[in-house]
């Protein structure tokens, strides 16, 4: 690149950040609390880095994020985390640090090393070691549940997609007992659910990463439910249609954040639905907002249970599946509504070319036979689903909701 274009491209990014300070400065933005804007900031500084780097150097840059991952992925499993003293300012040496996890001081102190290097850890002096903010967060149960997901599961998978595609063709995984997941554990046949579902230690890991991905990115959902506490169903001396149905609602977190924000809808008029090993643990542990919710094991590729209810909302599911599975199961929905119920399909909608967080999330659910979607795709399958949108709102980051009935 011509010096003088170079420059130009530096003092664009410089002025992106000086905006930003501005406005942190001012109040106007808080990038603690704003995820979607603070995952922006940060986007510039890959665009610095593919600003000021050579093609090739980009090749290079990696090999560094694979062996902090596995770096990150084999501490965890030693509990080396845990064995780093939490206290503010507290230090362990390297030998100290080997005695504890019960490993040979070299191997102990280099895979340390490496976490220092990425500063995951803080090296103090020449021989002792102390947790940054970002290693305590990895010493709690919910992110080690992520790391290892990733890891184990969805780094796996990526792992044998060259094998995958060689065996089943170049062409997107749709067939969910088929997926790059199930043949990366050699267990081709069985469903990402059945996978996760057999083994108790790996269901509460993936609900406790439900948890974290909510935490973090709290799916704003811009739809407004105020509708449904005025409609003549809802009123209080109780015809007995169900008002809401959260169809594969996991441990039901957004529908009690549906029920707590809008106190006008009762949770006795509403159904958290899930497979029933899920909704067993939802049983013995029932989340804020739940209180009399009605809650239904079940499949969604087979019958819908609650027929005519006003709301069937389906969040983060269909993403799970194929274009085919997925107007599959929207047809049971379907099969269910009446003709003024509502289908609220909670997604993401990702841009056209995605951005490179959407395009991870995108591969992340192909190996499962899952996809991200364009809204042009999610037309088209609700329309194979015999359905019409009426409405659909997106956030920044790409959230969305698309709100349908049935067609004409
Ligand atoms: C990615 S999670 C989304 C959970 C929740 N809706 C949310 O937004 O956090 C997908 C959910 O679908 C459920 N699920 C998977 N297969 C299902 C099936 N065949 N029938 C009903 N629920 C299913 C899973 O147990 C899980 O809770």
């Amino acid at each position: 690149m011509p010096p003088s274009a170079l420059a130009d491209k530096l003092d664009a990014l410089v002025e992106r950040l000086s905006k930003v300070a501005q406005d942190v400065r001012a109040g106007v933005v808080s990038l603690e609390t704003d995820t979607p804007r603070r995952m922006g900031v940060a986007q510039v500084g890959t665009e610095l880095i593919n600003t000021v780097t050579l093609p090739e150097d980009q090749i290079h840059l990696f090999l560094p994020q694979l062996v902090h991952l596995t770096a990150v992925r084999v501490f965890i499993e030693w509990n080396g985390f845990d064995a780093i003293p939490q206290e503010d300012g507290a230090t362990i040496s390297y030998a100290d640090l080997a005695a504890k996890i019960g490993g040979d001081p070299s191997l102990i102190t280099r895979i340390a090393r490496t976490l220092v290097a990425n500063n995951t850890l803080k090296q103090v002096q020449t021989d002792h070691v102390a947790h940054t903010a970002y290693s305590r967060l990895l010493a709690t149960p919910p992110h080690r549940a992520v790391l290892k997901l990733e890891f184990d599961d969805y780094l796996a998978s990526f792992l044998s997609l060259p094998r995958y595609f060689a065996r089943f063709g170049l062409r997107d995984p749709t067939d969910r007992l088929q997926t790059p997941l199930a043949f990366a554990q050699d267990r081709l046949g069985a469903s990402a659910w059945d996978i996760w579902n057999s083994d108790p230690e790996r269901l509460a890991g993936f609900m406790m990463t439900m948890t974290v991905m909510e935490a973090w990115a709290p799916a704003r959902n811009p739809y407004d439910f105020g509708w449904v506490a005025q409609h003549p169903a809802a009123a209080k001396d109780g015809a007995e249609r169900v008002l809401l149905v959260d169809v594969g609602g996991g441990r039901g977190h957004a529908l009690g954040r549906i029920l707590r924000e809008n106190p006008g809808i009762e949770g006795r008029r509403c159904v958290l639905e899930d497979l029933k090993e899920v909704v067993g643990e939802v049983e013995r542990e029932r989340g804020e907002g739940l209180e009399g919710v009605r809650l239904v094991g079940m499949d969604f590729h087979a019958e819908q249970p609650v027929k005519n209810a006003l709301v069937y909302h389906i969040r983060r599911c269909l993403h799970d599946y194929s274009d085919d599975e997925s107007v599959a199961i929207l047809r049971r929905l379907a099969d269910a509504m009446a003709p003024d119920s509502r289908l609220l399909i909670v997604e993401l909608i990702i841009s056209d070319p995605p951005s490179a967080y959407q395009a991870a999330l995108d591969l992340t659910m192909m190996v499962i036979s899952g996809k991200e979607r364009t809204l042009a795709t999610w037309r088209d399958i609700v329309a194979r689903a015999g359905l019409k949108i009426t409405h659909v709102d997106v956030v920044e980051g790409g959230s969305g909701v698309v709100e349908c009935m049935l067609g004409d």
